[in-house]
C-alpha cells in the first residue's frame, strides 16, 4: 500500500500555546513536530546579522539567494540551521521574535520558505504550526485547528513564561506587543493570519495546557479515524 502521510495544521495568533499544544500533540500521536514561526526568526536573524532594514525588501532578497535554512530533528526536537550553523537557541529574543513578525510579512521572504515546509509535510505525518498553514501551506491538509486565547490570556502567559526565565516584565507591555504583533500579522497583504473556512475553531482562554492537548488530540483522532 502506498504510505500514507497525515498532514495537521495548527494556526493561531502569538501565545495561544500552539507551539507546546502542537509539540505535546504531535509526541502523543508520533507525528514529527513542525514549527514554522522559527524559520521565519532565522531568517530574521540572517537578515539581522547583515544589519538590514526589516523593510528592504529588494536588499533582503539579494541576501536570500546565499542564505540556507535547514530543518533537522534531534531526539524529536527541531533544530533550526542557518547556512550550516545550529541556531536553535539565538532565535529566541524579544528583537527576534519583532523581527520576525516584520520580514514574515515580505513576499519575498513567504516564497522563499514556502518549499522547506512544504517538502517536510510531504515526507512525514507532521502537526505543522503557524500562521497559514492551513490557508496557504497546506491548503489540503487533512485536519486544520484555529487555536486562539484572549489577548488578555495571552499575554499573562506570555508574562509567567517571562518571568519563570527571570525576566521581569510589565503585564501592558506584554499585552501591547502581542496586540501590535496580531494587528501586523493579520493585516498583512500577504497570507495574513486568519482562520481557514475548514479549520476548527478551539479557544484555549479557560482550559489548562493538559486539557487543550486532550481536545486536539481527540479532534485529530477523530478526522483521522485513529
Ligand atoms: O510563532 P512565532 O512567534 O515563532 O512566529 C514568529 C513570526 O513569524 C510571527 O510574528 C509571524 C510569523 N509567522 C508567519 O508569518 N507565518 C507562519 N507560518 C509562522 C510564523
Amino acid at each position: 500500500m502506498k504510505n500514507r502521510f497525515f498532514n495537521v495544521a495548527i494556526d493561531g495568533p502569538a501565545g495561544a500555546g500552539k507551539s507546546t499544544v502542537a509539540r505535546r500533540t504531535a509526541e502523543a500521536l508520533g507525528f514529527v513536530y513542525v514549527d514554522t514561526g522559527s524559520i521565519y526568526r532565522t531568517v530574521a536573524l540572517a537578515v539581522s546579522e547583515r544589519g538590514l532594514s526589516c523593510a528592504d525588501e529588494a536588499a533582503i532578497g539579494v541576501l536570500l539567494k546565499e542564505t540556507r535554512v535547514e530543518l533537522q530533528w534531534q531526539d524529536g526536537v527541531q533544530h533550526n540551521y542557518l547556512n550550516g550553523d545550529d541556531v536553535t537557541d539565538r532565535i529566541r529574543t524579544p528583537e527576534i521574535s519583532e523581527a520576525a513578525s516584520r520580514v514574515s510579512a515580505l513576499p519575498a521572504v513567504r516564497e522563499f520558505l514556502l518549499e522547506t515546509q512544504r517538502a517536510v509535510a510531504r515526507s512525514n505525518s507532521v502537526i505543522m504550526d503557524g500562521r497559514d498553514i492551513g490557508t496557504v501551506v497546506l491548503p489540503e491538509a487533512d485536519v486544520k485547528i484555529y487555536l486562539t486565547a484572549s489577548a488578555e490570556t495571552r499575554a499573562a502567559r506570555r508574562c509567567k513564561e517571562l518571568r519563570e526565565k527571570g525576566i521581569d516584565t510589565r503585564l501592558d507591555d506584554v499585552l501591547r506587543e502581542i496586540e501590535e504583533r496580531d494587528y501586523r500579522d493579520m493585516h498583512r497583504k500577504i497570507a495574513p493570519l486568519r482562520r481557514a473556512e475548514d479549520a476548527v475553531l478551539l479557544d484555549t482562554s479557560s482550559l489548562t495546557l493538559v486539557q487543550s492537548v486532550d481536545e486536539t488530540t481527540k479532534i485529530i483522532r477523530e478526522k483521522l479515524g485513529l
